[in-house]
């Protein structure tokens, strides 16, 4: 593939690879997006009589259209979510943060959730892995999905290969519309890249419009998703209208940074990625080895204070795993003043990762026997 301007930013970030440390005002810029800003967090607190944390820290920060979304919320027209998950191995615990807060839409907004899962995709841009492979990973994801206590009457999950023949009329009709040099330059490729590759933005599109298809009324769709989705859809909402669709409207979450202190939390680095399925042992190992802003020693720690900015185990709690903000700022500053060290601190995170780890274990366990209730055609036992 070709090199994607590298040039100016020190970071990278498309659907396929995340480099580098990201700036995400900048990536606002970049990809032409709004940030979402107080007074659209006001807002929405209004409107749903409460917020939550990922967008009261800016975790989810920048938005396509989400006004457009509460004013015809608020004129009493329903939306759909719909978000998507890349079955490239076991769930992490990254990957949790967006599943979590589209919940919290589901609920809050009492609206139906679509969700995708691209056995094709990672079939297609992963060379090593088989369609066994990425269909059974698949299952097992949307385990963790149910896991999360999703309303089964509004939670609709499909497998691309399973659901294709309601996807593929609508992601004929958005391939029809995106001519090679768009993608090729919103995606960087080039001549050596295969060709299921180059049609799969059509894939993923067609989501966007399937509400509007099964109830055979204009339906607009709200994408919660990571910013490195975004030149997908903004291909998609260039020709929505051209076929006869809204254009999809977005919510965008920052990626969970990884344990080793860098990019996202990936499961092709398994060493720095907590899994749902991991067990305790597995999480004292990672946590152990994390990345952390201490010092060279507990002395000078005592004297000069870490830098929690940096810490992987501050970020793991700021980004999922403490929703109070005081406590994640009372270790914060605790920190700074050389007042906790960096063992105890991950001690605390170990306890709190187990204790999660091992409640989603059994709901996830039970989800086995709910998949029926959740996945829409192609599944059988
Ligand atoms: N491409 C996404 C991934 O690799 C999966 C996905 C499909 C998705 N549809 C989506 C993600 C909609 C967010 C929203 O993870």
């Amino acid at each position: 593939m070709q090199e994607k301007d590298r040039s100016e930013d020190e970071f990278t970030v498309t659907p396929w690879e995340v480099e580098g440390d990201i700036d995400y005002e900048k990536l606002i810029e970049k990809f032409g997006t709004e940030s979402v800003d107080e007074e659209l967090l006001d807002r929405i607190e209004d409107v749903v009589g409460e917020t939550h944390f990922m967008l009261r820290r800016g975790i989810f920060y920048s938005h396509r259209d989400l006004d457009r979304i509460l004013d015809e919320y608020e004129d009493g027209n329903r939306f759909a979510l719909y978000t998507g998950r890349g079955p490239s191995g076991h769930t992490h615990v990254g990957h949790l943060m967006p599943w979590i807060f589209a919940k919290w839409m589901q609920d809050k907004f009492d609206v139906e959730l679509y969700f995708q899962l691209t056995d094709d995709e990672k079939f297609l841009f992963n060379f090593d892995s088989t369609l066994e492979e990425t269909h059974s990973y698949a299952l097992e994801n949307a385990k963790d999905i149910i896991a999360l206590g999703f309303d089964p009457e509004k939670t609709h999950i499909f497998i691309d290969t399973d659901f294709i023949h309601e996807l593929y009329p609508l992601a004929l009709k958005v391939g029809k519309r995106l001519n090679f040099s768009n993608v090729k330059a919103v995606f960087g490729f080039d001549n050596s890249t295969n060709v299921g590759s180059i049609f799969y933005t059509a894939i993923q599109s067609a989501p966007c419009f399937l509400p509007s298809e099964l109830e055979d009324e204009d339906i607009p769709v709200l994408i919660p998703c990571g910013i490195d989705q975004d030149p997908h859809f903004r291909l998609t909402r260039d020709i929505a209208e051209t076929i006869g669709y809204l254009k999809p409207a977005l919510l965008h979450n920052k990626l969970a940074p990884s344990l080793d202190g860098s990019g996202k939390m990936s499961a092709s680095r398994p060493k720095t990625t907590i899994f749902t399925t991991d067990e305790g042992e597995d999480v004292d190992r990672k946590i152990n080895e994390a990345f952390t802003g201490g010092r060279v020693s507990a002395e000078e720690q005592r004297k000069k204070g870490g830098d929690p900015d940096i810490c992987a185990i501050q970020n793991y709690r700021y980004f999922i795993f403490e929703e109070d903000d005081e406590k994640v700022s009372d270790l914060a500053e605790r920190c700074k003043e050389g007042d906790i060290l960096c063992g105890e601190c991950k001690q605390i995170l170990k306890e709190n990762l187990k204790e999660f780890l091992s409640k989603h274990q059994k709901r996830r366990k039970e989800a086995e026997e709910k998949l029926d209730q959740f996945l829409m055609s192609g599944y059988e036992d």
